[in-house]
């Protein structure tokens, strides 16, 4: 064997010794395979136990009959669709409790009237304001806070499936708007806080400015002036804080210097 003959003898072993690299390609490949399809296997396994667990969690669906026959014992009722236990406080649940009128149904409206006709006995909100609706969505949250919450009402705020309708999106609509509106007082109030005010027999009525007045602490104290809110339709007092500001929307108090922090007002 020439020298040339032993090193191409010697690439060709080499090449050989490499020829295992194709197989273990291959051997890698299924190794990818079996590693995808454990990693798939265990995603679905995953997932059935959570499917269980929601399935465990998930909420029971109330016809209005089924609801009414928890007066008794156990003591449901529903508020905008939402079924809570409120078995653990008899004193206000039972038959003899001060609340009985709302067990065993959706009394929504009388949340907000606080009537007990048949009337107010209801969860049609037919004719209350977005703020009346507010109120009622807050003993929601109060219930939801104090009481376990164990399933759903079918009828005008769930469908049969415990999917919110459209009367429910309406509530919370309401919720929004009112939302929005304290929001916007509530900026209202930091530029232009109410006054004190104060009324006596004697002397009528004073309303007069400080740095806190309105329970908005800030660095001035600012001077009365009537401002009439068109959305509630009622005039109050506003501690303006530029005295010599002009700005249609707020007008002096008659007899009361335009500087002056404090305001008679004679009726
Ligand atoms: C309702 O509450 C009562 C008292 O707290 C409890 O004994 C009962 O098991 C509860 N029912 C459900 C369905 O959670």
């Amino acid at each position: 064997m020439s020298t040339k003959d032993k090193n191409n003898k010697a690439r060709d072993e080499s090449v050989n010794q490499l020829s295992p690299t194709p197989s273990f390609l291959s051997n890698y490949k299924w190794w990818l395979v079996s590693f995808i399809v454990i990693l798939l296997i265990s995603f679905i396994i995953q997932r059935q136990t959570v499917d269980k667990k929601n399935s465990i969690k998930k909420e029971r669906l109330f016809t209005p009959d089924e609801l009414q026959s928890y007066t008794k014992d156990e003591l449901y009722l529903a508020i905008l669709g939402h079924v809570f236990n409120v078995t653990s406080a008899p004193q206000f649940y039972s038959s003899t409790g001060s609340y009985k009128f709302f067990t065993g149904r959706d009394a929504a409206r009388g949340f907000h009237t606080g009537g007990t006709s048949a009337e107010d006995l209801t969860d049609d909100l037919t004719g209350l304001t977005d703020e009346d609706i507010a109120g009622i969505y807050g003993w929601l949250t109060f219930y939801q806070k104090q009481y376990p919450q164990i399933g759903k009402l079918i009828g005008r705020y769930f469908d049969s499936n415990g999917t919110p309708t459209e009367h429910f999106s309406n509530v919370l609509t309401s919720v929004n708007i009112m939302k929005k509106k304290k929001e916007e007082q509530a900026r209202f109030e930091q530029q232009w806080p109410p006054c004190n005010s104060e009324w006596s027999h004697d002397a009528g009525k004073r309303v007069w400015c400080t740095e806190k007045s309105g329970g908005i602490e800030r660095p001035w104290t600012g001077v009365p002036r009537r401002y009439f809110d068109s959305s509630t339709k009622t005039e109050r007092c506003v501690c303006v804080k530029n005295a010599d500001q002009q700005d249609g929307r707020f007008r002096q108090y008659e007899d009361c210097s335009p500087t002056s922090i404090e305001c008679k007002i004679l009726d």
